[in-house]
C-alpha cells in the first residue's frame, strides 16, 4: 500500500482526502442507513439486523435490588444495582474479570462456565442478604436474535470473540445450564439485553425524553424506541452498516479480520480498530520513507496486528503519548508531527460517522426535528478522547443547522450494567402481575 506522496505534508493530504466525509457524504448517509433501516425492520436483505429487544420503558419508580451481569468485551462485570425509585439508581458492589484469550477464542462451554464461575465468586463473597433470590439482567453485547425478554440466539460474533458452539444457542439457556451445574440457585436470570439497550433504558429511568442508546466503545451500536412498526425498542446493530466507502486501509484491515465482510461501520469507528487502522497508514508511510525515514527500526515497531491501540492514539492527541510504548524509544519532532495528524484524521472520521448515524436515528424518528432527543451514551471513545465529542456535536450542526439543539448527548456511564438491572426489574413485576 502506498500514497505515491513526495513529502510527509502531501502525504497527509492524500490521507486526509481519503479519510473525508464530507457534508454531501453525510446526505448520502442518511439516506442509505434509512433505506438499510426500512428493509431491515420489514425483514428484508438489509445490513441493519433490526431486532427487536422485548425491553419495555420503565415508570422510573421501579424499586429494589437486582443483579447485572455485563459481558461485551474482554472484561466483565457483575453489579448488584439498588433501584431507589425517582429515577434514581444506586450501584453497590461491583466486582471486574478479565477473561482469558484462550477462552474467548475457545469452547462456549468453558466461557459460560468461567462466567458462571465468577458470578457464584461474587455470591460466595458476601457482598449480597443470603436466603434471598435475585433477579438478574444479562447485557449480552453481541448481535442476538431475541425470542423474547428472556431469551435469544447468537447470530454471529463480534470484537474478535469466537467462543465454539455459541452461534446459534440461546445464550440465556447456556448461562443458566452453567450456573446449575455449578448450583447457583439464588439467581434467577429475568432479561437479557443489549448493552445500547441497557444504556438507554438506564438513561429512560430517569428521563422521559431519552430515544437513542449508543456505545462507542470497542465495539459500536445503538437503538431507538420503534414507534412506526413494533413500538419497542429496536437494536440496530449498526456496526454492521455496509454502505460506507471505504479506504485502501480500511479494505486490508477487514481482509485480515476473524469476520471479513462483516461490521465494516465497526471496523471504521470502533475503539478495537482505530489503532489498527493508524497501524496500517503507518507502515504505508514507513515504507515510503515518509515517517521515521531515519530510523531503521520503525517498522518493527508497527508489524504486529493490532499492536497499536486507540488508547495511543488519544494519548497522542493529548500530548502524553510514550513513545517507549511502540519500542521507538526516540521520535523526531516531525514524526511525532505527523503521527498527531495520523490520529486526528481517524478520529475525526469515526466521530463524524457516528454523529451521521445518531443523525439517522433521530431524523427517522422526528423527520422535520420538531422534538428534543436525549441521546444515551457510553464508551471509552466517546467519554475519553480528546475531541470526540465536539466533532460530533460539529457533525449534527452541518445537518441539522438550527434544530441541531434538539439533539443532546448525556454520558451514561456503566448503563448497560445498570440499565439491564431495571429491564430485569420491569420484566420481574411484568412476570409477577
Ligand atoms: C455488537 C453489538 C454491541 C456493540 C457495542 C458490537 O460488536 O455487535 O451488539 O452493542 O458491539 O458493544
Amino acid at each position: 500500500m502506498t500514497t505515491t506522496a513526495k513529502s510527509p505534508k502531501d502525504a497527509l493530504d492524500k490521507i486526509s482526502e481519503e479519510f473525508a466525509f464530507n457534508t454531501k457524504d453525510v446526505k448520502e448517509f442518511i439516506s442509505l442507513f434509512h433505506l438499510e433501516m426500512a428493509r431491515g425492520l420489514e425483514g428484508g436483505q438489509s445490513s441493519l439486523k433490526m431486532i427487536d429487544s422485548f425491553a419495555r420503558r420503565p415508570s422510573g419508580s421501579e424499586l429494589g435490588t437486582y443483579l447485572a451481569l455485563d459481558l461485551g468485551g474482554t472484561n466483565f462485570r457483575v453489579m448488584a444495582v439498588n433501584l431507589r425509585g425517582k429515577g434514581e439508581i444506586h450501584v453497590g458492589a461491583t466486582s471486574r474479570y478479565s477473561i482469558p484469550k484462550d477462552i474467548i477464542t475457545g469452547k462456549g462451554e468453558d466461557l459460560f462456565n468461567f462466567i458462571a464461575s465468577k458470578l457464584g465468586a461474587f455470591i460466595e463473597s458476601g457482598k449480597l442478604a443470603k436466603d434471598k433470590t435475585y433477579a438478574l439482567g444479562f447485557t449480552f453485547s453481541f448481535p442476538v436474535k431475541q425470542t423474547g425478554i428472556k431469551s435469544g440466539t447468537l447470530i454471529a460474533w463480534t470484537k474478535g470473540f469466537s467462543a465454539e458452539g455459541v452461534v446459534g444457542k440461546d445464550v440465556v439457556a447456556l448461562l443458566e445450564g452453567a450456573m446449575k451445574k455449578q448450583n447457583i440457585n439464588c439467581i434467577s436470570v429475568e432479561a437479557l439485553a443489549n448493552d445500547t439497550v441497557g444504556t438507554m433504558i438506564a438513561k429512560c429511568y430517569a428521563r422521559k425524553d431519552c430515544d437513542i442508546g449508543v456505545i462507542l466503545g470497542t465495539g459500536t451500536n445503538a437503538c431507538y424506541p420503534e414507534s412506526r412498526i413494533s413500538g419497542l425498542t429496536v437494536n440496530t446493530e449498526w456496526g454492521n452498516f455496509n454502505k460506507l466507502r471505504q479506504t485502501k486501509f480500511d479494505l486490508v484491515l477487514d481482509d485480515a479480520s476473524n469476520n471479513p465482510g462483516l461490521q465494516l461501520f465497526e471496523k471504521a469507528v470502533s475503539g478495537m480498530y482505530l489503532g489498527e487502522i493508524f497501524r496500517l497508514v503507518a507502515l504505508s508511510l514507513i515504507d515510503e520513507k515518509l515517517l521515521f525515514a531515519s530510523s531503521k527500526l520503525a517498522r518493527s515497531a508497527f508489524e504486529v496486528p493490532y499492536s497499536f491501540t486507540s488508547e495511543q492514539m488519544s494519548s497522542l492527541a493529548e500530548g502524553t503519548f510514550d513513545a517507549k510504548s511502540t519500542s521507538l524509544s526516540q521520535m523526531a519532532d516531525e514524526d511525532f508531527a505527523v503521527m498527531v495528524s495520523m490520529a486526528k484524521i481517524i478520529s475525526t472520521r469515526s466521530a463524524r460517522l457516528a454523529a451521521a448515524a445518531v443523525a439517522s436515528l433521530a431524523l427517522w424518528q422526528d423527520p422535520k426535528m420538531l422534538q428534543k432527543h436525549v441521546v444515551a451514551v457510553d464508551g471509552s471513545l466517546y467519554e475519553k478522547y480528546p475531541g470526540y465529542k465536539q466533532e460530533m456535536t460539529r457533525l449534527i450542526g452541518e445537518v441539522l443547522g438550527g434544530h441541531a439543539g434538539n439533539i443532546s448527548f448525556e454520558l451514561t456511564k456503566d448503563g448497560s450494567g445498570t440499565g439491564a438491572a431495571v429491564i430485569a426489574a420491569v420484566a420481574a413485576s411484568e412476570h409477577a402481575t
